[in-house]
């Protein structure tokens, strides 16, 4: 008999049942399970702060035969070899900030001989009763008379399911898979000038030509001010404060977007100071304003506090800051917005950027967004503050 941590070559592939499909994004329910590591562990905590679910059928053990037709049943063969891909990965996982978690039907006993004979040393859980598959509407399979959890591989950050690997093939290879992806999505993005012009040149006003509702509502009637648009894009907010008769400079990274912007001003017949410009890396208050915005700059947490600081500096005594943004809740309740909450913003982290002005609002502001055809409702967060003169 061939070795359980050696994978034929000649298995059948799964296919996509579309059993999967409905995990992306989902939050990992709170649920205990008893754990190969001793005691139990809850679900929804898992993570440090990426976690890696392999949920798989069934491993098998050497003084047992595995259900007939094991090898026949697409995807059913593996197990071993995948674990054993998790247990020889783990510590390039744990520097990439993921911990890994096994799960089965099988009780804690049965795994508990799995992991010492493998040498695993993350924890595998134990769900006889199905339970997270019942949360979650796992797929599964039958064989031997029992009923298996089918192999998917879930990537989960912040207790949200980030990623689903579905059908996992070959398993041997799981470990690797995950790996490259967690590589490819935690690599700061190479080039957000780059990222940025791309989308820009791909609509010539992304997010529209008139103003955001709240920027217009906080600044409207304001008589002539010296303003600052920090992260200005294609330049909607500039070009309506120009318009209403202030003395605007616009800031971005992207060149088209200053391109746009000036195209924009063009047409509405007013002047703009726009630059293009990195405003966290390579750009340095070298003037004072009435009015600093930033509208939807959303950035990492390092990038956020810089290019906040930046704004304070950037700020005339007295002067008066407005930011809206996508909220932190936007990802579970909203619509639009980035999909990363790593640049999503809550009123505790803002309350601390801007610790040292007189916070006037500070608070969740709701707008209405069509899409296709339905009103929908996106999570932003207003910040109005003045600088103590
Ligand atoms: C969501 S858009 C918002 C644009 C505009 N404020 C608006 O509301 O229409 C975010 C903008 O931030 C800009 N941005 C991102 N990182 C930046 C940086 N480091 N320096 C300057 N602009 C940046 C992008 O180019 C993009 O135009």
């Amino acid at each position: 008999m061939m070795a359980l941590e050696e994978l034929p070559t000649d298995l059948p592939p799964p296919v996509d049942d579309g059993g999967a499909d409905h995990l992306l994004n989902r939050q990992l329910p709170t649920m205990e399970l008893a754990a190969t590591t001793g005691g139990t562990i809850d679900v929804a905590e898992v993570g440090a702060p990426w976690a890696v679910l392999y949920v798989y059928p069934m491993t098998g053990r050497p003084d047992r035969d595995l259900p007939a037709d094991w090898e026949m049943i697409p995807g059913a063969r593996g197990c071993t070899p995948q674990t054993c891909s998790f247990r020889d990965h783990q510590a390039e996982l744990s520097d990439l900030g993921a911990e890994i978690y096994g799960i089965s039907v099988q009780s804690t006993e049965y795994q508990a001989e799995m992991v010492e004979r493998l040498h695993v040393e993350f924890p595998v859980l134990a769900d006889p009763a199905m339970k997270l598959g019942r949360a979650l509407d796992l797929p599964t399979m039958e064989a031997g008379g029992m009923t298996l959890y089918k192999r998917l591989t879930m990537i989960v950050r912040g207790g949200r399911v980030e990623h689903v690997m579905y059908p996992v093939f070959p398993p041997d290879r799981n470990a690797a898979d995950v790996v490259e992806w967690l590589r490819n999505r935690i690599a700061p993005k190479a080039d957000a000038r780059a990222s940025w012009n791309e989308r820009y040149e791909a609509a010539a006003a992304l997010y529209g030509a008139e103003p955001n509702q709240f920027i217009a509502a906080e600044l409207s009637g304001l008589s002539p001010r010296r303003v600052l648009d920090l992260g200005c894009g294609q330049g909607r907010n500039s070009v309506w404060l120009a318009a209403q008769g202030h003395q605007v400079t616009g800031l971005d990274i992207s060149d088209v977007g200053i391109a746009h912007g000036n195209e924009l001003a063009a047409a509405v017949g007013v002047g703009v100071d726009f630059r293009a410009v990195d405003v966290v890396n390579d750009w340095e208050p070298d003037e004072e304003y009435d009015v600093v915005i930033l509208s939807y700059l959303q950035l990492p947490q390092d990038m956020r506090r810089r290019a906040h600081a930046k704004a304070i500096t950037a700020l005339a005594p007295g002067g008066t800051l407005v930011l809206v943004a996508h909220h932190t809740d936007n990802l579970e309740q909203g619509v639009g917005g980035p999909p990363m909450p790593e640049v999503l913003f809550s009123e505790s982290e803002l309350a601390e950027d801007f610790a040292e002005l007189d916070i006037k609002r500070n608070k969740k502001v709701l707008r209405d967004v069509e899409r296709e055809g339905e009103l929908r409702v996106a999570h932003d967060i207003l910040v109005r503050a003045i600088k103590r003169s």
